[in-house]
């Protein structure tokens, strides 16, 4: 029992010890309200690191679908690039084999070469010699390797090129004399390589046409002894046959005087022939003298042409001559440019139908003509390496030789090119009327006058549309 007014000891004590716990307990609310408060946040981090994870996993999820999709291009990519790779290895086996192909026949091009029986020089674009074929080195005389003119410059081939610059043509074809290494007689043609005015060098094949030319002239000359054979008895026939015709060898028939006059005809046609066949080959083997002297072209052609006209007029054909005004005088053997004109105006006569034209024209012609063809261009075989100095390409408009110009045009039946490049060889006779006459040589004799006085004859010409034989003469 406790005593009255005095609080109870163990009461106290167990106030005490209930105050504390009360203590204990504020304490602890206290700290379980930061443990809810860091709870909360914990449960908001949370959250926020779940929706990081959740954003994680779709772009983790998106990447991998973007590398599925990458890898399916990159497969398709990878079979185009495996066909690429199989279409190129095709294509460079097709370039091996052309490649090969093309080294095939650059050799055998090179084995023809080397082997050919004519000379051939390759020149580069700066004139100089490239390379050549034993056959060139032969002709031209190079022996020993030392000697050899590669990369060097030739006077003949700078001559022969300055004159394919002039002509401006692609190939231009010379005869040459040379004395060494030996005495010989070359056609030399002058080809510009692919492109036009042998910007990238050109090629010189040289023929050596010594033995033609010897058989020629032997050919020439037999012609020469058959027909002055043959003809020394023909004038003493005609003669006597005259004699019998006009009736002073006794008295004859009608129809003797036929026969013999058809006798007489065919007899002066022969000797026409002889006399023709003489004549050319007397100017072929350079064996007639010129007589030259200053000729008036223009009034020697209108001459010549009315001398004519009294054939044309038969023929009903329109002559027309037309000449230039102040032409210069030309120096020629005036007989045989009579010749000449003759020829091609009684040709053009001939072979033009009636009712048709003839026009003669004389001009001034600048840029053709042969003086350094043939004869006119011998070598003299010495220093024929040249460096090439002081060797001008242009020569002054001064130095340059001007050439008359005749053409002879014509309605007629014209001809084809093989045909214009046969004419004026010996007896070329095309198939025409046969009432035409003609022995075939007078554009031969033609072609020999004009050469020997260093000018040039050509036809222009096609089928059905007429002729134009054109020749030129030097001014000097
Ligand atoms: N103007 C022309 N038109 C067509 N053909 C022509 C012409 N001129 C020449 N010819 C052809 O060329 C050939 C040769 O001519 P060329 O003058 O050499 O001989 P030709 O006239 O027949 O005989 P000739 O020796 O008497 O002159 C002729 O036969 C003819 O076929
Ligand atoms: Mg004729």
């Amino acid at each position: 029992m406790r005593s009255e007014g005095k609080p109870d000891k163990k009461i106290i004590k167990e106030i005490d010890i209930l105050k504390r716990q009360i203590r204990e307990l504020h304490g602890l609310k206290s700290e379980l309200e930061k443990s809810k408060q860091g709870l909360k946040r914990y449960e908001e981090k949370t959250d926020d690191l779940n929706t990081g994870f959740r954003e994680l996993s779709n772009l983790l999820q998106e990447k991998d679908q973007r590398l599925l999709d990458n890898k399916d291009k990159l497969s398709e990519v990878n079979k185009e690039l495996l066909e690429s790779r199989d279409e190129l290895e095709a294509t460079l086996n097709q370039l091996e084999a052309q490649r090969q192909l093309l080294l095939f026949e650059k050799n055998r091009l090179q084995t023809v070469i080397q082997h050919m029986g004519e000379g051939v020089l390759v020149i580069d674009s700066e004139k100089n010699i490239e390379s050549m074929n034993e056959r060139a080195k032969e002709i031209l005389g190079f022996e020993g390797e030392r000697d050899m003119p590669i990369g060097y410059k030739m006077s003949f081939i700078l001559k022969l090129w300055k004159e394919l610059h002039e002509s401006r043509k692609d190939i231009v074809k010379k005869e040459l004399h040379i004395h060494t290494p030996r005495e010989a007689v070359l056609m030399i043609t002058l080809a510009c390589l692919p492109k036009k005015e042998c910007s990238e060098g050109f090629v010189v094949v040289i023929r050596d046409i010594t033995f033609e030319k010897r058989v020629e002239k032997m050919k020439s000359d037999f012609v020469a002894n058959v027909s002055h054979e043959i003809r020394s008895p023909m004038a003493p026939m005609k003669e006597t046959l005259s004699l019998v015709l006009d009736g002073t060898a006794g008295p004859i028939t009608e129809k003797q005087k036929e026969v013999l006059t058809i006798l007489n005809d065919n007899l002066e046609r022969l000797l026409r022939l002889v006399n023709d066949l003489l004549d050319l080959s007397r100017i072929e083997a350079g064996k007639i003298e010129l007589r030259r002297e200053r000729v008036d072209m223009a009034s020697l052609v209108k001459c010549t042409v009315e001398s004519i006209n009294v054939y044309a007029n038969r023929k009903k054909i329109d002559m027309s001559i037309e000449a230039g005004q102040g032409l210069p005088k030309v120096s020629c053997d005036k007989d045989r440019i009579t010749q000449v004109i003759i020829n091609l105006v009684m040709n053009a006569v001939k072979f033009t139908p009636e009712g048709g034209k003839v026009s003669v024209q004389c001009t001034m012609d600048e840029g053709r003509g042969m003086e350094d063809e043939g004869r006119g261009m011998r070598d003299e075989g010495r220093g024929m390496k040249d460096e090439g100095r002081g060797m001008r390409d242009e020569r002054s408009s001064k130095d340059r030789t001007s050439f008359i110009r005749i053409n002879v045009a014509d309605t007629g039946p014209g001809m084809t090119k093989e045909d214009t490049e046969a004419l004026f060889e010996r007896f070329k006779r095309l198939t025409g009327p046969a009432t035409v006459k003609g022995t075939g040589l007078g554009l031969s004799i033609a072609k020999a006058i004009i050469e020997i006085h260093k000018g040039k004859i050509w036809v222009e010409s096609e089928p059905g549309k007429g002729s134009v034989f054109c020749f030129t003469l030097p001014v000097k």
